[in-house]
Formats: structure tokens, C-alpha cells, sequence
């Protein structure tokens, strides 16, 4: 695996291999790889040639300095990591890589509601962050296909927008969550979970998937009620818990009016914060 902290050498690493007619995917990350972020570069081993993936801790999406500091950076397990999958390169750009004082640029996109509801309340300035660097990194890497994790669900559905609206040259794919055995999606941040509340971390799929069973034989709001409380019996301490339409993520109050749904919730285990998903019904489905 190559492993480049310059943009200059990532660049032309990329170009000799797009002049070998390789098809070339992007995983961005920030580090501290799991099995998730692992099978998105599987995925990008399935739909191309040549795999990208960055590590950046990404200082601009962060609203909160203690969350920033305390983000886990296991950096030589997560090169022996890649090393093993069978990644391509590494791209470990410094801040002043990503951001270097000349360059000011902004996106010029309108997002509408997509960044102003769920995290959008909770974090604000996430997004703008998450949209800034996932933009300068599609400027450096220029990859064919784009892979991330459906576990940050609003994080697709804006970056989706965002490569409409720009007519960015790349194909989004978002590849499933991949859950511990016992349900709980993986995240950088479970290792933070306090060992005594793990047992209960998996509640949220529990309660995602009894929702999924049940849906159409109640109403939205009625989905939301009960899920919010069942995890506040649970422990949790619920931010928001709730379904809404997956292309626009518009809270759903009928449910004929819409045809992608999907529950999308954060709520915190003690000094956790953890978020998951649940689609209910897929665009796809015709029946
Ligand atoms: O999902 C993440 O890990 C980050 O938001 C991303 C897409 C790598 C941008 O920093």
C-alpha cells in the first residue's frame, strides 16, 4: 500500500492509474476502522480497480472540542488494517494539506432541509464541515465511485445532493450497516461505551427492527412515540427518534405521501452519543 500525506503525490499516483484504465473508488474516513469501514473498502474492491481510502480527522465537522480531542487515532492498527484488506493507498493528509490558507472556497450548494433537521439541530455546523472536506477530497482523489456507510444516513442524502446539484462526475454508493452480533451498529465511538451500559447499547436495533414489524399498521407519529419512550425505559437519553422521508428527510406524517422511509435516530448512553437507522420501506420496493 502507498501511503501519501501530500496531495502532489496522491495525485499523480491516482493519474498513472487511471492512464492503466483502472477504475478507481474513494473511502474516506477518519481512522479508528472497523469492521464497518472495512466493508466499504470491500465494496470498493467489488465495483472498482483501484482502492483510495483517506484517513482525516476532520477538524471543521466537529462542534464539540472535547469530541474532537477525545476521537480515538489508532494509526498503526489502522495501516496494518488496510495493509491486510488489500487497499491500494492511503491518503493521511495533515489540516494544513486539506485546508492551506490560499485555498478559500466554499460549496455552493443549496441544501434545503437536508442539513437544518436531526443532527443538523444537535450538531450545529456539522454538516457544513462533512461538506467542505468530502469536497476537497473528491477535488484531490477525482475517484469514479464514491463509497459510504449508511450508518450516517443524513451524511449520503446531503453528499448525494451535493454531487446532483454540482454534476460532480462520480457515483455515490452507500453500502449497508454492519451491526455487532448482538445489533448494535459499529462506530468509532463504541469503544467509549461504558462497559456496564453495553449490554443495553443494542436497544436501539431492537427497537428499530420491532418498528419495521409494525409500521404500517400504525401511524408515524405513533411509530415515534413509542420508540422514543421504549428507549428512555431502555436508558437512553433520546434526541430525536423519528421517521422521515429518505430522500428529503422531511418528517413524515403520512405515510402514503411518501415512498423511501426511514427511522433515524441519536440518542446518548451515558457519555455516549450514538446514532442508527432503520429503512422502512425502500424506494426500490414496487409492491
Ligand atoms: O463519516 C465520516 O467518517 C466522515 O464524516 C467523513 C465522510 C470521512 C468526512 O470527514
Amino acid at each position: 500500500m502507498h501511503v501519501f500525506t501530500q496531495v502532489s503525490g496522491l495525485q499523480k499516483r491516482v493519474a498513472t492509474a487511471r492512464e492503466r484504465n483502472k477504475r478507481i473508488a474513494f473511502v474516506p474516513t477518519m481512522g479508528a476502522l472497523h469492521e464497518g469501514h472495512l466493508s466499504l473498502i470491500e465494496k470498493a474492491q467489488e465495483v472498482a480497480d483501484y482502492v483510495v481510502v483517506s484517513i482525516f480527522v476532520n477538524p471543521t465537522q466537529f462542534n464539540d472540542p472535547k469530541d474532537l480531542e477525545m476521537y480515538p487515532r489508532p494509526l498503526s492498527f489502522d495501516i496494518a488494517k488496510l495493509e491486510a484488506i488489500g487497499a491500494n493507498v492511503l491518503f493521511l493528509p495533515s489540516v494544513q494539506e486539506i485546508y492551506p490558507a490560499e485555498l478559500d472556497f466554499v460549496v455552493d450548494v443549496d441544501f434545503g432541509l437536508l442539513t437544518k433537521v436531526l443532527e443538523g439541530v444537535y450538531r450545529p455546523g456539522h454538516f457544513e464541515g462533512v461538506i467542505k472536506v468530502v469536497y476537497r477530497l473528491l477535488e484531490i482523489t477525482q475517484p469514479d465511485v464514491l463509497i459510504m456507510g449508511q450508518k450516517d444516513f443524513q451524511q449520503v442524502a446531503i453528499i448525494r445532493h451535493m454531487i446532483q446539484e454540482l454534476h460532480l462526475p462520480v457515483e455515490l454508493i452507500a453500502n449497508p450497516i454492519v451491526r455487532e452480533a448482538d445489533g448494535l451498529a459499529l462506530s468509532s465511538r463504541n469503544v467509549r461505551i461504558d462497559p456496564s451500559q453495553r449490554p443495553r447499547a443494542n436497544s436501539i436495533f431492537y427497537i428499530l427492527s420491532e418498528a419495521k414489524t409494525i409500521w404500517h399498521s400504525t401511524t408515524p407519529t405513533e411509530v415515534n412515540r413509542v420508540g422514543a419512550s421504549k428507549l428512555e425505559q431502555a436508558g437512553f437519553r433520546v434526541e430525536y427518534y423519528e421517521v422521515v422521508d429518505g430522500h428529503t428527510l422531511e418528517t413524515v406524517e403520512q405515510w402514503d405521501q411518501h415512498e423511501y422511509l426511514v427511522i433515524c435516530v441519536a440518542a446518548w448512553l451515558g457519555q455516549v452519543r450514538l446514532i442508527d437507522n432503520m429503512i422502512l420501506q425502500d424506494v426500490k420496493i414496487t409492491v
